[in-house]
């Protein structure tokens, strides 16, 4: 069958299942994510929210259903591919960086493109341009221990951003930042998903923030209860 018939977005989950144990992290889980989206996931702790987002960005495969990027089935690809895919097509922000602490900010930015060939002098470049949209010019030699938590993310946002992802799946981005420094954060991770053209998906408690974005998720016990297109 053309896979195209399986999938309504940019990035499709078709009857997710994750299982740890006897225990259901997805129960069966059916999710379109359009081209440029901003989708805000919510749900009790230990509903599924990171597994699902794990799941969808290729980190961990499911035990049943499929995953499909602009019509073309990615679960299944081998371990390279995945993690070739995710470098090219994905970024990610977790709660707190994953930033590598020995390297400075540029060079934490540059570093997925490094992985991917792409010179030393170019990568840095990139890096740079990219964390001065982010409010960081100053601090592109700082090493993440002597940043902010909220520059910190912003570097890792950076990061997130560089390549022109497709998606961008963030879990928690601010959930160790303070209201205000969140924000702030989330501010710019939407505006700068925006002007690359990403979706977003991120999962967030923070019910304002899901408010603000015009689709909603909601996940409980590895289902979705809900999911609303506001507009
Ligand atoms: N690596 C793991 N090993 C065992 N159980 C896990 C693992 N990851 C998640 N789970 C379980 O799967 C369920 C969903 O977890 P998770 O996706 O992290 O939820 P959330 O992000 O919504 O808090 C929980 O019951 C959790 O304990
Ligand atoms: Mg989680």
């Amino acid at each position: 069958m053309n896979p195209q018939w399986n999938t309504h977005g940019l990035l499709s989950g078709r009857g997710l299942v994750k299982k740890y144990g006897s225990q259901y992290a997805l129960a069966g889980i059916d999710i379109d994510i359009a081209p440029g989206a901003m989708v805000a996931i919510v749900g009790p702790s230990g509903s599924g929210k990171t597994s699902l987002m794990h799941v969808l960005g290729g980190i961990v495969r499911a035990d049943a259903g499929e995953v499909y990027l602009a019509g073309q089935r990615i679960d299944q690809l081998s371990e390279k591919k995945r993690s070739e895919m995710r470098r090219r097509e994905f970024g990610f922000v977790f709660q707190s960086g994953m930033l590598v602490g020995e390297l400075s900010a540029e060079e934490n930015v540059a570093l997925p493109m490094l992985l991917d060939g792409v010179s030393r002098g170019d990568a840095l470049r990139v890096a740079r341009q990219s964390l001065g949209r982010l409010g960081l010019a100053t601090k592109a030699g700082s090493r993440p221990g002597e940043m902010s938590g909220g520059q910190a993310q912003r570097v890792a946002i950076a990061r997130a951003l560089t390549r022109r992802p497709k998606v961008i799946f963030a879990d928690e981005p601010t959930g160790s930042l303070d209201t205000r420094t969140g924000k702030e954060t989330m501010d710019a991770l939407l505006v700068a998903a925006a002007d690359a053209g990403a979706a977003v998906l991120v999962v967030t408690h923070d019910r304002d923030l899901a408010a603000s974005l015009p689709r909603t998720v909601v996940i409980r016990d590895g289902r979705i209860a809900s999911g609303v297109a506001v507009s």
